[in-house]
């Protein structure tokens, strides 16, 4: 039942992502081709403003993530509620770990004012007894609005049934009519250049001519209509339905329907159909007349006639199923007739067809392109290229060039670069780079904040901007022992949840987002530190309720998700013979089951002198022989001494202590620049020799202004850890790196 229950909530959201936008560009839509319909509507034929109105069903089969550098998408500002209504809302307030975070801001930004405290708990779960509990699952109002619009959809359905029913009993109870009405048809068919079978029948319960049936069409006149209309009349009224044949109009208005049927909750919808079954009308009024000639002016008055005798008929609407005239449009496409000069031409042409295919491209995408929006941030970047990140550099060297036969080069990137508010990091990422990592934005507090509610919008603008760099893209991090709200492991009450309620969340949240980037994110971090210093499985709350096998579930999970993509365990430590000997064990244990794993991330926030070249060296060695690629995954190198606060003192209001822990608020005296240029020079000599194990290094960051560990373990230091200074400047470090790499080649 609750798997039930899951599948309609998850199908839920995704209509509600879907119709919230839909519902306001099909809108804008409309309301744009009200405006054209009414500045055109003397100028133009009707033909043509037929055309613009097919664009409404067009854009009905679309998806609403269409976005193009000239559609009007570029200059809407919509709201944000209204479009990620589902999906996109900010964090709400909840405990990480203990920890409060507030509602307005993003989990990212929060994370940068956490006390080093409050990181170092974030980092090292609290370790409590955890009693098992069921939590009960419940209808979210996306599955509620689903099961709703299913009912409805449903019901709508069995009564178009009901009439097509009604209306193939009305043929049938019609006779065949031949003689002279069966000639008059012929030589309309002739005059109209209509080939292919239309039958001809006579109802005596049709109220009005009408053509029906979409293979075999019929026309359908009453009896009243034949024994009431001269011959001249009759052959009109004839051709106004051959019209219709002719235009297929039969099928656009099946497929009116059935969207009408689907979008039935959205009113410019209902408005659009109205208005393109009234422009229909006035299209096939043109084309009788233009057939007719000189004779054009007795057409008005034969629906004139027909509408006089028409009164007073009951009412049975066909319009759902054969195309039947209603009688004001009657009355107004009359007047409009009467009043305005005969047209000359009923047939889209060329030229118009292309200027209705222009306003296409031009009104359907209403998306505005991802890309773009950093561009329009307060940061003025050194943009050269509109539509992507690639920004001027220069630098003459590249990271991702000069190490293309070894391994791919990564940097991670953060929300404030994607939002716009640092756009200026970018402008060195697509030279200097072929890989990014998401610093936060991928974690589970800041994606999945809530129940069922999802928040993509950073990522989204994250994937594609690594696909127009054609950029090796990286997901990070599924399961972590750290940066998952308290509700995931409790139920509403607060008690823990037992092992089958947190698996369900855990394969509905990796199913969610792996799934949301499937084919489009390379390689996922799938579990982050699972394992202690000790070598021993960390107790974390995964492991407590789940049992040890969560990691192996995650790792299912993610490859049901995206069965293309590449999995890693990431860990830190990862130099110490216990670490890799458990996950060396780890490997193994997965790769026994049939679980895809591809590789190990190093995550290597490494110091000026430790752990040494010899000893990272084995490690990529121990690491490769369990059969799986290496990853330095996250390297950065501290130039600023080790502080513990357990052992060295508050540091707040102790100056000589602060000169101790943070010894270069200002700037990076010139030799320890040259210490890191060093130490980057010998890590990158051992990354060089083992290319073979290695698949990629990426930096955490892109510049030292960014770096994490300006704030851990302890906040207001300033470090030094990346290859950029804070101007986006090349260090001696990164000159380092590139002498390495020459020098090996
Ligand atoms: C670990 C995690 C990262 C990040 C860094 C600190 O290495 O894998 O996600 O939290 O710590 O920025």
């Amino acid at each position: 039942m609750s798997n039930v229950l899951e599948l309609i909530n998850s199908a839920g959201k995704g209509f509600v992502e879907f119709a919230w936008p839909m519902l306001w560009q099909s809108g804008m839509l409309v309301v744009i081709l009200l405006a054209a319909d009414y500045i055109l509507r003397r100028k133009v034929g009707a033909v043509f403003r037929y055309g613009l109105w097919m664009l409404v069903i067009v854009k009905l089969v679309l998806p609403t993530s269409l976005s193009s550098p000239v559609s009007i998408g570029q200059f809407m500002i919509v709201p944000a509620g209204l479009v990620k209504l589902a999906s996109h809302g900010k964090p709400q307030a909840g405990n990480i770990s203990g920890i409060r975070l507030s509602s307005d801001a993003t989990a990212e930004s929060q994370l940068n004012t956490l006390s080093a405290e409050q990181l170092a708990l974030l980092k090292r779960p609290v370790s409590s007894l955890i009693q098992s509990n069921e939590s009960s699952e419940i209808l979210t109002w996306q599955g509620g609005v689903l099961l709703l619009w299913l009912i409805v959809v449903g019901a709508m359905l069995l009564l178009l049934m009901q009439r097509v029913m009604f209306v193939r009993g009305l043929v049938r109870q019609s006779k065949e009519a031949g003689g002279e009405i069966r000639d008059t048809l012929e030589d309309c068919r002739k005059t109209m250049s209509i080939g292919g079978c239309v039958g001809l029948k006579e109802s005596p319960n049709a109220t009005s001519p009408a053509v029906c049936g979409l293979f075999r069409p019929v026309i359908l006149l009453p009896r009243w209509l034949t024994a009431n209309l001269d011959a001249g009349q009759f052959k009109i009224v004839l051709m106004h339905e051959l019209a219709h044949i002719r235009r297929s109009d039969l099928w656009v208005n099946l497929v009116q329907t059935l969207l009408q049927i689907v979008y039935f909750y959205n009113p410019f919808i209902w408005l659009a159909n109205w208005m393109i079954r009234r422009v229909r009308e006035q299209a096939v009024d043109e084309a009788v007349q233009v057939a007719l000639g000189e004779k054009s002016p007795h057409y008005p008055e034969t629906l004139l006639n027909i509408a006089r005798f028409a009164f007073g008929q009951p009412v049975l609407s066909m319009r759902s199923i054969g195309v039947v005239e209603s009688r004001s449009a009657l009355a107004g496409r009359i007047k409009k007739m009467l009043n305005g000069p005969a047209p000359k031409n009923a047939k889209l042409n060329l030229h118009g067809a292309l200027v209705v295919i222009l306003i296409g491209l031009l009104t359907l995408p209403m998306t505005r392109s991802i890309a773009e929006e950093p561009m329009r941030s307060t940061v003025t970047c050194k943009a050269t290229s509109k539509s992507t990140y690639l920004i001027a550099d220069s630098n003459q060297y590249s990271l991702k060039d000069i190490f293309k036969n070894d391994f791919r080069v990564g940097a991670a990137l953060n929300c404030y670069q994607l939002s716009g508010k640092d756009a200026n990091d970018l402008s060195v990422v697509p030279s200097q780079f072929n890989s990014i990592t998401p610093e936060h934005f991928l974690k589970w507090s800041y994606v999945h904040p809530e129940p069922g509610k999802y928040n993509f919008d950073m990522a989204d603008s994250y994937v594609t901007l690594g696909e127009k760099n054609k950029m090796f893209i990286v997901g990070h991090v599924l399961i972590a022992p750290y940066q998952i709200p308290d509700w995931v492991f409790q139920d509403d009450t607060g008690k823990t949840v037992s092992r089958e309620v947190l698996l369900k969340r855990m394969r509905e949240h990796i199913l969610t987002v792996v799934g949301r980037y499937k084919g489009r994110i390379n390689g996922w971090d799938v579990v982050n530190e699972a394992v202690g210093n000790d070598g021993q499985m960390l107790e974390t709350k995964w492991c407590k309720i789940i049992g040890r096998d969560y990691i192996q579930k995650a790792f299912e999970y993610a490859h049901e998700a995206d069965p293309n993509a590449e999995l890693y365990y990431n860990d830190y430590n990862v130099w110490s013979k216990k670490d890799i000997d458990s996950i060396v064990r780890l490997v193994g244990i997965l790769k026994a089951k049939g679980v895809r794993i591809d590789g190990i991330g190093m995550q290597a926030h490494w110091g000026l002198y430790s752990p040494s070249p010899d000893a990272i060296e084995s490690s990529i060695v121990a690491l490769s022989q369990s059969g799986v690629k290496v990853i330095i995954s996250e390297i950065d190198v501290s130039v600023l001494p080790c502080y513990d606060s357990s052992t060295d003192g508050d540091i707040k209001n102790d100056p000589a202590l602060q000169k101790k822990f943070n010894p270069y608020p200002d700037t990076l005296p010139a030799e320890v620049q040259e210490k890191l240029a060093k130490r980057y020079g010998e890590l990158f000599a051992v990354f060089h020799k083992h290319a073979d194990k290695i698949s990629r290094v990426t930096f955490w960051g892109v510049q030292d202004g960014q770096s994490w560990l300006n704030r851990w373990p302890i906040e207001g230091r300033a470090d030094y850890p990346l290859l950029f200074d804070r101007n986006l400047k090349s260090k001696p470090a990164y000159y380092a790196v590139i002498k390495t790499a020459q020098n090996n080649q």
